[in-house]
């Protein structure tokens, strides 16, 4: 068998060496509350480049302070932090790895110190912070916060930028007709809902040529939320603005319970894949080669992002060619080891 899951793949002018992706995950490390790069974020981050993953993401890495899951989040919204940034991306970059960010905000619900902020003014529960509506004036300086992000992630040498529009974070608040009531252009029907994303799309390509993915949540768990009509509109409009790839997570907009099960998002991959047209990433719950190899063959997905099983192993991608039967040359370090 050649494999599907260990076969490269190009986004624009940047090649994958396998489809293993080290999907995003918040390490809420940052010591000073400065989003600011510290030991631990390079030796996390280089593990799974030495463990063979074609493309490692940081965690959601804030474009404004008040876009901060937590405090202790990775940040992007001062020239200060290119610096650390860019030595996450030497480790990445010297096992043959590629690089991605994920550029977030986490609208209301960051849990920080100060105001928040959000399309509407709705606490994500009761018992949780009052954002505030942000103003057209909010919009834009977002917007623009976006396009900076994306330019320090240049200057730091990322390869790929992904737009966190998933989990109830900001953009997938104003995607949601759950937690976007506005009246004005940027709420209402999906197509002004969508101008939000549309808008921070097109602003980040000024300052960035790169690919760009973009992660949703394609299913939001509530009956008056998103269909999949909705998705594969956003994912049509995301394909005109060359979006390279579309990452299908699901949940986070309102608090529910999924039932959850070895890949129970990847229908959504594959249903926007083949009726979107679109390059899709799978993800959730995808723990063994073999199950990641069969979403590959049947052409059910683009890319497999790995979470928390990469945790567990940061050789996981070493690991799923193994069970596969691939011969992986590297880590170079290690190859007399793997005799
Ligand atoms: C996550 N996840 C996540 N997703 C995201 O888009 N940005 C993020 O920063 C985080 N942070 C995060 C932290 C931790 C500790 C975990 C476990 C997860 C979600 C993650 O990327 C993935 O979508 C889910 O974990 C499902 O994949 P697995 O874990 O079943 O492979």
């Amino acid at each position: 068998m050649s494999s599907g899951l260990f076969s490269p793949i190009t986004f624009g002018k940047v090649t994958l060496k396998n489809r293993i992706v080290m999907s995003p995950m918040c390490m809420y490390s940052c010591e000073q509350k400065d989003g600011k790069v510290v030991p631990f974020h390079l030796a996390h981050y280089e593990s799974r480049a030495a463990g063979q993953a074609g493309l490692v993401f940081t965690e959601a890495t804030a474009v404004l302070p008040e876009g901060r899951i937590s405090e202790e989040d990775l940040g992007i919204w001062n020239d200060e932090h290119i610096e650390g940034l860019q030595q996450i991306n030497e480790g990445i970059h010297r096992h043959g790895a590629r690089s991605g960010i994920q550029l977030a905000h986490a609208g209301r619900k960051a849990v920080i110190d100060g105001d928040i902020f959000a399309p509407s003014s709705v606490p994500y529960k009761d018992d949780w912070k009052v954002p505030k509506e942000m103003t057209k004036e909010d919009i834009k300086r977002t917007i623009d916060a976006f396009a900076e992000g994306a330019r320090r992630a240049k200057e730091a040498h990322f390869d790929i930028i992904e737009l966190h529009g998933a989990h109830g974070y900001l953009i997938n608040q104003f995607l949601s007709p759950l937690t976007n009531k506005r009246e004005d252009e940027y709420g209402g029907d999906r197509e002004s809902r969508f101008r939000f994303l549309d808008e921070i799309i097109e602003a980040v390509k000024t300052t960035w040529d790169g690919p760009i993915f973009v992660r949703i949540s394609a299913n939001e768990y509530h009956p008056e939320g998103n269909t999949m009509d909705d998705f594969l509109y956003f994912a049509r409009e995301m394909k005109n603005h060359e979006v390279n790839l579309i990452d299908c997570s699901s949940g986070g907009v309102v608090s529910a319970r999924p039932n959850v099960f070895p890949g129970y998002q990847l229908s959504y991959a594959d249903q926007i894949r083949n009726e979107g047209d679109i390059a899709t990433g799978a993800v959730g719950m995808i723990t063994s080669g073999i199950q990641a190899e069969e979403v590959i063959q049947n052409e059910r997905a683009d890319l497999i992002f790995v979470a928390r099983a990469m945790l567990r192993n940061p050789y996981w991608a070493k690991a799923a060619a193994d069970e596969l039967g691939v011969d992986l040359n590297g880590p170079k370090q290690y190859e007399r080891g793997w005799m």
